[in-house]
């Protein structure tokens, strides 16, 4: 837990607690995060991943990176320090998220090791699952799905990821996926392979 700036503000204890509430869900809280490139399929394998989840009655909830910074993150832009506080914050939403016993998935760049291992050792080892979506900077470029490549090519957007900002791909993956050549279903299976509480039972 940081330290907060004031002195002044003391820890409470709730009287309903994440197992009860992980009782009541009949499932544990964790995060999913998705980590990889601009276009390499995260919010895609979020959408698929969460479907299959919520489908089968699991609670869930997604945070992805375009949607976060239009809100909570909306004051933030993508110098290191800003990405780093983009991580910070979303870190701590998606454990309160845990707590509330959500299956979160998260889908943000989160370009640095550094941030996510932060983000992995406030909620603890086992409730942090790190997928990298992994699919090659070509790949990426050529789809194109939002035209930013294009723009970031063209000098139109500076500090891109992958063309003028750096990208630091996990060391130890819970799971790396290749979203370049394979199909969303089947990655999505491989993601729900690695929960030990999947298959769901029957409702
Ligand atoms: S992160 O680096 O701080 O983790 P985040 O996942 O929140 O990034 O946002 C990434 C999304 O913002 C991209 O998918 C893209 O649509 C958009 N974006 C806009 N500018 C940039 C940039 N300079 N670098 C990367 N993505 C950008």
């Amino acid at each position: 837990m940081n330290r907060p700036a004031s002195p002044n503000a003391i820890w409470q204890a709730t009287s309903v607690t994440r197992a009860d509430r992980e009782r009541l869900n009949g499932h544990p809280g964790l995060i999913l995060w998705f980590t990889g490139l601009s276009g390499s399929g995260k919010s895609t394998m979020i959408h698929a991943v969460e479907k299959r989840l919520h489908g089968a009655g699991h609670h869930t909830q997604s945070l992805d990176g375009d949607n976060v910074r239009h809100g909570l993150c909306g004051d933030l832009g993508f110098s290191n320090a800003d990405r780093v506080e983009n991580i910070r914050r979303i870190g701590e939403v998606a454990k309160l998220m845990v707590d509330a016993g959500l299956i979160v998935l998260c889908g943000f760049i989160s370009p640095f090791r550094a941030d996510r291992a932060r983000v992995r050792a406030l909620v603890g080892a086992g409730d942090f699952v790190e997928i990298l979506c992994h699919c090659p900077l070509e790949v990426c470029e050529q789809r194109d799905v939002k035209g930013l490549y294009r723009k970031a090519r063209a000098g139109e957007i500076p500090e891109f990821t992958g063309i003028s900002s750096p990208y630091e791909p996990p060391e130890a993956a819970e799971l790396v996926l290749d979203t370049g050549s394979d199909s969303i279903a089947a990655c999505a299976d491989k993601v729900l392979e690695l929960l030990p509480f999947w298959p769901a039972r029957p409702r």
